[in-house]
């Protein structure tokens, strides 16, 4: 295990040394709370004596209440093809347990979630890496393809994407479903911000890939759409025989996730639509606001697709700075002006940095932030 301090922890390092008020951008937490009927339902979950293991594919009543939920969308999904786990990213690590052999492969396009970087070589299989241009740091399809060979065993895609806030169209979506199926390998697709396209018709993965497909694996979260990253809970959504290899797993090595919070999301997952405009909204008009903040400084950053965050460029800055890496001047950013951003090196994107919008509490914060890395630069 490689447990040398990633950019983020030299960040946070720097970001305690600063004395006055902090603007932090750096985790992904949402800016606005969970559904209160949720709440209300766990108060109620906690209230009923239930003291057991769930069972290891989640609780059938969850996977039902999951399956409506998409037939809500349109989408034909049975309580078979689900597989409930402890949040996305275990989620991610049961399916790639799952699927990998030592010596197998994942083409993994980046930037990416650093996770991804790494999970994968947890099972003795190797990464990929296939690195997107930005912006826009579209899916080039072309390259996707000619990093497959015979030990690829699936191509890892999150849309919309962390870091870089793109988001796939619909055409792309189809072109790497049907790559992947002529090359026999799965498309594992993260939509953990699903709920968060700023432009509806850069739809995710509802009416573009058949629910039932043997190729797809598409991991959900609770973390980010119902602003929940503390309960732990996510889900894949697969065909059911290897719903049942990942439920194999997950009784072998990890046990399944907590009886409560299923119990909770059951009885309340179906939240007014309302609930999910607000919360979009938030993101949306933070990321706006930092858009339109940096847009008077000498960095600048475009508004993302989708998402919780975007990158900035930082390389004409670091020159002129003499900063030599992205996180140097991150933590020179943090500890003089108290203003986090994560290193773009943890994400495969040197020269980078990556903001989260939903980590500003108000909007308001914009101005001040635009002011802070103007003297920073000046
Ligand atoms: C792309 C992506 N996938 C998965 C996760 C983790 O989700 P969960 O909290 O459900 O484990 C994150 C969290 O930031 C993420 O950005």
């Amino acid at each position: 295990v490689n447990a040398a301090p990633r950019g983020i922890d030299r960040v946070r390092e720097a970001l305690d040394s600063h004395d006055g008020e902090r603007i932090d951008l750096l985790v992904g937490t949402p800016c606005f709370p969970p559904p209160p009927e949720l709440l209300d339902a766990l108060a109620r979950a906690a209230a009923a004596p239930h003291f057991d293991y769930a069972p290891n594919q989640g609780t059938p009543g969850l996977r039902q209440a999951i399956a409506r939920l998409h037939a809500r969308e349109g989408e034909d999904v049975d309580a078979a093809q689900v597989f409930v786990s402890h949040g996305a990213k275990v989620a991610a690590l049961v399916v790639l347990g799952t699927l990998l052999q030592p010596g197998d492969e994942v083409v993994l396009p980046t930037p990416c979630y650093p996770a991804y970087r790494k999970l994968p070589r947890l099972f003795g299989a190797t990464v990929r890496t296939v690195e997107r241009e930005g912006p826009p740091f579209a899916w080039d399809v072309e390259r996707i393809q000619e990093a497959i060979h015979d030990r690829t065993r699936a191509v890892l895609v999150t849309s919309p994407c962390n870091p870089t806030g793109a988001t796939l169209d619909p055409e792309a979506l189809r072109a790497l479903v049907d790559l992947c199926r002529g090359a026999g390998i799965r498309l594992l697709l993260d939509e953990a911000y699903t709920a968060f396209r700023f432009d509806p018709s850069t739809m995710g993965s509802c009416h573009v890939v058949d629910p039932k497909s043997e190729v797809t694996i598409r991991l959900r979260s609770f973390s980010k759409t119902y602003g929940l990253c503390g309960w732990r809970m996510g889900y894949v959504l697969a065909e059911p025989q290897l719903i049942e290899r990942l439920t194999w797993f997950q009784a072998s090595h990890v046990n399944p996730p907590n009886t409560l919070i299923q119990n909770a999301l059951e009885s309340a997952i179906d939240v007014p639509a309302s609930y999910h405009a607000v919360a979009l909204e938030s993101v949306r008009s933070r990321l706006a606001a930092i858009v339109s903040a940096l847009g008077a400084t000498p960095l600048s950053m475009e508004m993302p697709q989708g998402g919780f965050y975007a990158l900035i460029d930082l390389r004409d800055a670091m020159h002129s700075t003499g900063h030599a890496s992205a996180t140097e001047f991150c933590r020179s950013l943090a500890a003089r002006e108290g203003v986090a951003f994560w290193p773009g090196e943890d994400y495969g994107a040197p020269g980078w940095a990556r903001i989260c919008g939903a980590a500003l509490e108000t909007p308001d914060f914009a101005d001040e932030l635009s002011a802070r890395v103007r003297r920073f630069l000046s």
